[in-house]
């Protein structure tokens, strides 16, 4: 069982990210976005207008890139900073496909493994706990209701000075749930053994209180 990881899973929207970095810091541990990773790929597939089904041009792309982070959390694709291209719509719109993609999750899961496996970490995902390490000895899920997720994501793009309207969001939101939980490939489920917090209603201090004891429990 590894202690030096903290495996978070859940859908967009669910406060992952957010619950993510801090419980990191609260830990002394580092954090890894592994959604970042898919969103790079997605990101240099679109630029690179590579075509998805030409799968040795796609495993020749995925051994030459590097994807890499800063202690900010920037996203680096061959040292270019893309922390703000990967949160982009056409990014959004085509990352869950992307990670559908048997080639490009293997190699994902294996940086993610050989990373995490450095230190002491918390990830956040969706085969964290089931996939990326089953035997993590803290796994959550975090989750909420579609609506209180779309307003999440909706006040994030208008902070951002985007003009998308609230249902918009949340039919995009909607859609990237399907497509994650019904893939083939290690669809979102809620891993085995994994604590579930819904957070509809939870500030994040509250849900990270949570956690802590949970944690803790664990540990004494
Ligand atoms: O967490 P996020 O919204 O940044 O993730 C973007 C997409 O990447 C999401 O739609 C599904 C995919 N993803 C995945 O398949 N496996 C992960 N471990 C993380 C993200």
């Amino acid at each position: 069982m590894s202690d030096n990881i903290v495996a978070i899973d859940g859908p967009s929207g669910s406060g992952k990210s957010s619950v993510s970095k801090l419980l990191a810091t609260k830990l002394g541990f580092k954090y890894l976005d592994t959604g970042a990773m898919y969103r790079a790929i997605t990101f240099y597939i679109i630029r690179e207008s590579i075509d998805i089904n030409d799968i040795p041009s796609l495993e020749k792309l995925l051994q030459s890139i590097k994807i890499s982070f800063d202690t900010s959390f920037n996203v680096y694709l061959n040292n270019e900073n893309i922390a703000k291209e990967i949160r982009s719509m056409p990014v959004v719109e085509r990352v869950s496909e992307i990670a559908s993609i048997k080639i490009v999750r293997e190699n994902m899961v294996d940086l993610q493994r050989r990373i995490a496996l450095s230190g002491k970490y918390v990830l956040d995902g969706r085969d964290i706990g089931s996939v990326v390490f089953p035997n993590a000895k803290h796994k959550f899920y975090l989750e909420a209701t579609i609506e209180e997720r779309a307003k999440r994501r909706h006040k994030e793009e208008v902070e951002k000075g985007s003009s998308i309207s609230f249902d918009e969001v949340k039919e995009s939101i909607a859609k990237r749930d399907e497509f994650d939980k019904n893939r083939l490939e290690s669809p979102l489920i809620i891993p085995k053994d994994a604590i579930l917090i819904d957070t509809t209603n939870l500030g994040i201090e509250d849900v990270i209180n949570t956690m802590v004891s949970y944690i803790g429990e664990i540990v004494d």
